[in-house]
């Protein structure tokens, strides 16, 4: 009796299920309908694909797909793992190979050093005649060439200079002594966290790496040589246009004559046309004149004072300024603001780039970066890492069209966030928000290019449905928002269609990537 009574209320329960479920048909509409507009809302989401365009996104989404499932299954998926560990993995991935392959735009968010794999500085320009070496107390290396010897003045803090060849001469193994000193310029360690236990000694790194790297490619010769061979790897990764953080520090000769900042940025804009012009498929660089964020007021308005006269000396190559070194440690843009409003109060046009907003610490002024970025008009944002907690920034930043420049590696290896699903862009990717892909110093980082950071945001920030229409969106927007003229951006975009084209065709035709 009581068993009937039981199988009843069972057949009643089943019954109401399916009824309800036969009322779903609506809710299945609604579903339907929110994710659509969801989808829409993403970068990219409302672009329309050409047949062909569909044909490469089915077969690149397959790739992707299968990564993710492979992914799920061994508990190893590169994004969610430290780049350094991960690197390895990415190079075997398919999907980074098609990555490689495509038209990337524009680099918008880089820094003169970072720019090229460093095995060159060490396996050329370190057994170049004359090159001295010194070693400081803790560990670090300084270089410099001169002749006659020593270098002067004397390095400060650091040992008696070694001539090189002598001391590589004198060593047991100078293969050892090459691989430590390419250490000596990169971050990369078997075992980052336990080598870098806070931000505070990874930046303290990371900056002693560009004081050993500067005695190298201030020379001259090297500096010449070290950007044209930048921008060579860049193209190779498939970039068409970039535009370089400068600090325009002294470069100097063999004799120990100096040069001032306009003979950097001459150089750097000869170099550049050379480079076009022998490169008939690439745009060429511009440069932001960059000052140390540390430097007190005073300095800082003498920098933008400077900044003025090489924008009006060389409008083809200056785009304007930027305050760079760690956020966390140097002054807010407010602090600065008597010297960052000089050019208005001047009636003088100086776009400014500012990195801001590279921080964790949620409602210091640091963090406050983001506001006085768009208060003191910022063309874009360097990072904003801190902008998606700022509702208000957030709809400036939205409504002005001022895009932020998203560096995943960098923020992952300084330490910002681990998991770069977690990276706070994801959110700003899914809801449209101005944005680029940069990848800040790949060399420093162990990357090099622009295709590794294009992999973490494809399949990690971006969410495992993100397709083609993400990546040409964030291709696009890397030439919208550089600082080239509107003639400029037509033809770089020109340049960019025609390779995009070749690469949907390849891809969808199945060719070898
Ligand atoms: C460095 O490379 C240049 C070519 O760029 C070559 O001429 C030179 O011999 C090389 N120097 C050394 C020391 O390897
Ligand atoms: C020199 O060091 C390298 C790298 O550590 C090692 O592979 C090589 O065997 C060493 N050579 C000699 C002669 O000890
Ligand atoms: C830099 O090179 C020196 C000299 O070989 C070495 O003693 C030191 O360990 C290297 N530093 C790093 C971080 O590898
Ligand atoms: C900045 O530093 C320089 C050199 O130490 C000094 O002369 C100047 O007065 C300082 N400016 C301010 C505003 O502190
Ligand atoms: C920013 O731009 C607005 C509108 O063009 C202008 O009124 C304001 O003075 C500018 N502010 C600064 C600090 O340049
Ligand atoms: C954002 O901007 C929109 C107009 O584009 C406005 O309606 C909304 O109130 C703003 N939200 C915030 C938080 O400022
Ligand atoms: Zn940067």
């Amino acid at each position: 009796m009581l068993l009937t009574g039981q199988i009843k209320w069972s057949a009643l329960m089943l019954a109401m299920v399916i009824s309800s479920l036969c009322l779903a048909l609506p809710l299945d509409k609604d579903r339907k309908a929110l994710i659509r507009k969801e989808e829409m809302l993403q970068i990219g989401g409302k672009l329309l694909l050409t047949k062909q365009e569909e044909l490469a996104n089915e077969k690149l989404m397959a790739l992707k797909n299968a990564e993710i499932a492979q992914a799920m299954k061994t508990s190893q998926f590169p994004p969610s793992m430290h780049f350094f560990r991960a690197k390895k993995l990415i190079e075997e991935s398919k999907v980074f190979h098609v990555l490689k392959k495509m038209p990337k735009g524009a680099a918008l968010h880089l820094h003169d050093f970072g720019i090229l794999s460093v095995d060159w500085l060490v396996r050329n320009v370190t057994y170049r005649p004359h090159c001295y070496l010194c070693f400081t107390p803790r560990g670090n290396l300084q270089f410099k060439f001169a002749d006659p010897a020593p270098p002067t003045p004397k390095p400060e803090d650091c040992s008696e200079w070694i001539l090189l060849k002598k001391y590589r001469g004198q060593l047991q193994n100078v293969t050892e002594f090459d691989n430590s000193l390419l250490k000596n310029l990169t971050l990369v360690v078997d075992n980052p966290e336990l080598a870098y236990s806070d931000q505070a000694i990874i930046w303290a790194r990371f900056e002693n790496i560009f004081i050993t790297v500067a005695g190298l490619v201030h020379y001259a010769p090297v500096f010449r040589e070290y950007f044209a061979r930048g921008l060579q790897e860049f193209y190779e990764d498939n970039v068409q246009y970039l535009e370089l953080r400068a600090t325009l520090f002294p470069v100097y000769e063999l004799n120990g004559k100096t040069h001032d900042k306009e003979w950097s940025l001459k150089t750097y804009q000869e170099v550049a046309q050379k480079f076009a012009k022998d490169h008939p498929d690439f745009i060429g660089a511009r440069i932001i004149y960059s000052y140390h964020r540390r430097k007190n007021v005073t300095y800082i308005a003498e920098s933008v004072q400077a900044a003025m006269k090489l924008r009006v000396k060389f409008p083809e190559t200056m785009a304007g300024f930027d305050l760079v070194g760690q956020e966390d440690k140097g002054h807010s843009l407010w602090e600065l603001k008597e010297a960052l409003i000089l050019p208005t109060t001047q009636g003088f046009d100086l776009p400014y780039f500012f990195h801001a907003g590279e921080t964790d610490w949620q409602g210091t002024s640091i963090d406050e970066n983001v506001l006085d970025a768009l208060i003191l008009n910022t063309t874009r944002i360097g990072h904003g890492f801190a902008l998606s907690r700022h509702p208000v920034a957030k709809n400036i930043s939205l409504n002005r069209d001022i895009p932020i420049e998203v560096c995943p590696i960098s923020n992952q290896v300084l330490q910002l966030v681990s998991d770069l699903r977690n990276h706070p862009a994801a959110s700003l990717m899914s809801s449209g928000h101005p944005m680029v892909i940069s990848s800040d110093d790949p060399s420093i980082f162990g990357a090099k290019g622009l295709s590794y950071d294009f992999y973490e945001v494809f399949m990690g920030i971006a969410g495992v449905k993100a397709d083609l229409r993400i990546l040409k969106q964030l291709t696009l927007n890397s030439i919208k928002y550089s600082s080239l003229s509107a003639d400029k951006k037509q033809t770089t975009k020109e340049i960019w269609q025609k390779k995009w084209d070749k690469f949907v065709h390849d891809l969808a035709e199945g060719k070898k990537l």
